[in-house]
């Protein structure tokens, strides 16, 4: 049976971060039990592109009611690798995020601004024989939330990595480059020092596309000393 690098601790976010707020409560507050994985989960089905709808990694299309989504245009790429940096490929990738005003299409999101007809906010792909993923969104605007005076969240893309089953999901964030709001944010600043710039995409000309949209590069390291800090 397959043997696993254990979860390095280094890597990722305490379980109760007291700058973020709603941490505290609802957080464990007991060690957690590891369930092992038996045959039926490790085995499990593969994913098949098939079954997605055709433009689900595109979120400028996938959602249309009379026309384009406002905003500016990404193309956000990169690779699922294992921490020896071998692709992993057939790895379900889901995103979601707030339109280009910072409002999520979600009727418990309070804050004052426009909802985009045409931009459901939310995506999926299938990572490709050599780990890529590949989605087409719209830049996401910052929001404020509650958690202390004056917090705004910085532009961020929340993304799910779905392994062969449900147990095998992992959730994180992504982040960009130059955002001013980074140092202020403690859900980014949760993250331990030395694995918290993993979680900021870099702009890419190579992703970029002549009159179409600005490319980001973002991998994603599931475990091992490299590994991309995960919210558990
Ligand atoms: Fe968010």
């Amino acid at each position: 049976m397959e043997s696993f690098t254990p979860k390095d601790s280094d890597s990722h976010p305490p379980l109760i971060h007291p700058p973020y707020k709603s941490s505290i409560t609802r957080s464990p507050t007991e060690e957690p039990i590891i369930v092992p994985q038996t045959i039926t989960e490790l085995t499990g089905p593969k994913f098949n592109p098939s079954i997605l709808p055709e433009d689900s990694y595109d979120l400028t299309n996938n959602s249309r009611n009379s026309g384009e989504p406002i905003g500016e245009r990404l193309i956000v790429a990169g690779r699922v690798l294992d921490e020896n940096g071998v692709p992993i490929s057939g790895v379900m990738v889901e995103i979601w995020q707030a339109n280009s005003a910072g409002k999520y299409t979600d009727r418990e999101d309070q804050h004052h601004a426009a909802v985009d007809p045409n931009f459901l906010g939310a995506g999926r792909t299938i990572t490709d024989e050599d780990g890529w993923y590949r989605f087409i969104t719209i830049r996401p605007g910052a929001y404020p939330w509650g958690n202390h005076a004056n917090a705004w969240r910085p532009h961020h893309i929340h993304f799910s990595i779905l392994g062969k089953n449900i147990m095998t999901r992992l959730v994180t964030q992504m982040y960009f480059e130059g955002d001013p709001l980074l140092p202020f944010d403690p859900i980014y600043n949760a993250a331990p020092d030395d694995a918290r710039t993993r979680l900021i995409a870099a702009f890419s000309l190579d992703l970029t596309e002549q009159g179409f949209a600005l490319g980001y590069r973002w991998d994603i390291v599931i475990r091992g000393p490299k590994a991309t800090p995960f919210e558990d």
